[in-house]
């Protein structure tokens, strides 16, 4: 036990005395492109508003079929609309400055299929808003704000999500690696003129399950090996863009009931049963993603890429 005089000297000694500088977590003046908002429960929505409570400007890049959905979500007036926008710290309202129409399946327009281009959705898109590819897509945003700090890929689908893995056709197989996993890799790529060789690191950050890993019942349509295959691809390309400033991780979040989660058919038994062999036995909540989201975008995280950050309530150390 140390007598009070020593116990002030080592205080003096180790550095903090004086004025305390606050956790350097300050995204103003940086650019967040934030993919996969569906509606207010998507996990896209919850890290956007950390985002910003950081101070990052936002841009969205929304599915094309979803775009009037979202900006429904975000004009809307009921109760529980404001309640979504209300942001967690700083009193503010969720405020995006850009919502720009991708479908991450198209590198580039010319990828894009005869029946795809002349659905009327997609005729009406490419009219108001012109390219809806990737390319097109990050050439809006890096005209309009000059760099991109922080990339989310928070994308997935699968057409035969409900189908065991050895009745996935070949194509709906395809599909979901294209958009779940591909398009990190695609994203990436077209955003690296704004993202690459900045004095400080910027941040890509993806969503990924367990299901990547081990193998989860109902988490079909080939869904596991797309989520696999993101996993690898996400500590390739840290390795690939390390190289340019820019660290790239993933989160592997727990279950939880957002719309393209409702889709798998049993997500309430897959949160039910994470949540009672879980080291904290509780699901997760889409907060909790988003501060791990704020975290590895932040100077606080500027050693970690090619990681696999769990946000699951230790779900995954579990053997039985
Ligand atoms: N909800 C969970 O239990 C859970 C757990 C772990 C990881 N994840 C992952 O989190 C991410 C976000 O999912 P969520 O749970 O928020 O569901 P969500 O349905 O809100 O988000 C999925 C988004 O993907 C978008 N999308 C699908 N196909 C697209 C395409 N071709 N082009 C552009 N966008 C497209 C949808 O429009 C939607 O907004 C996904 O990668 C998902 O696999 C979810």
């Amino acid at each position: 036990m140390l007598d009070d005089e020593s116990y002030w000297e080592c205080f003096d000694n180790c550095g903090l005395e004086g004025e305390f500088d606050m956790i350097p977590i300050d995204f103003s003046g940086k650019v967040a492109l934030v993919t996969g908002v569906g509606d207010s429960d998507s996990f896209a929505w919850h890290i956007s508003k950390g985002l910003q409570e950081a101070g990052a400007k936002l841009v969205w890049a929304v599915h094309p079929r979803m775009l009037t959905i979202v900006e429904g979500f975000l004009k809307g007036t009921a109760q529980e609309d404001i309640e979504a926008r209300t942001l967690r710290r700083g009193g503010g309202t969720l405020a995006v400055e850009k919502i720009l129409p991708c479908d991450v399946s198209f590198d580039t327009l010319a990828d894009v299929p005869e029946a795809t281009r002349t659905d009327r959705r997609y005729q009406r898109v490419e009219r108001e808003h012109g390219d809806y590819s990737i390319e097109g897509m990050m050439k809006k945003v890096g005209e309009a704000f000059g760099r991109i700090d922080i990339l989310i890929h928070s994308v997935a689908f699968s057409p035969e999500i409900t189908k065991p893995a050895w009745e996935v056709s070949r194509q709906a197989y395809m599909t979901a690696m294209s958009i779940s996993a591909y398009s990190l890799t695609g994203l990436c790529r077209a955003a690296l003129p704004w993202m690459a060789d900045k004095p400080e690191s910027t941040s890509v950050v993806s969503l990924t399950y367990l299901a990547g890993e081990r193998v989860v019942p109902h988490y079909g349509g080939g869904m596991g090996s797309a989520k696999a295959a993101l996993q690898i691809d996400t500590k390739q390309l840290a390795l690939n863009l390390g190289r340019r400033n820019i660290r790239v991780n993933t989160i592997s979040a727990g279950p939880y009931a957002s719309r393209a989660a409702k889709a798998i058919g049993k997500i309430q038994d897959m949160i039910n049963y994470a949540a009672e062999r879980s080291p904290l036995p509780r699901g997760i909540k889409p907060e909790e993603v988003a501060d791990a989201c704020v975290y590895l975008c932040s100077p606080l995280a500027s050693a970690i890429t090619g990681q696999v950050l769990y946000v699951d309530c230790g779900y995954n150390v579990m053997g039985v």
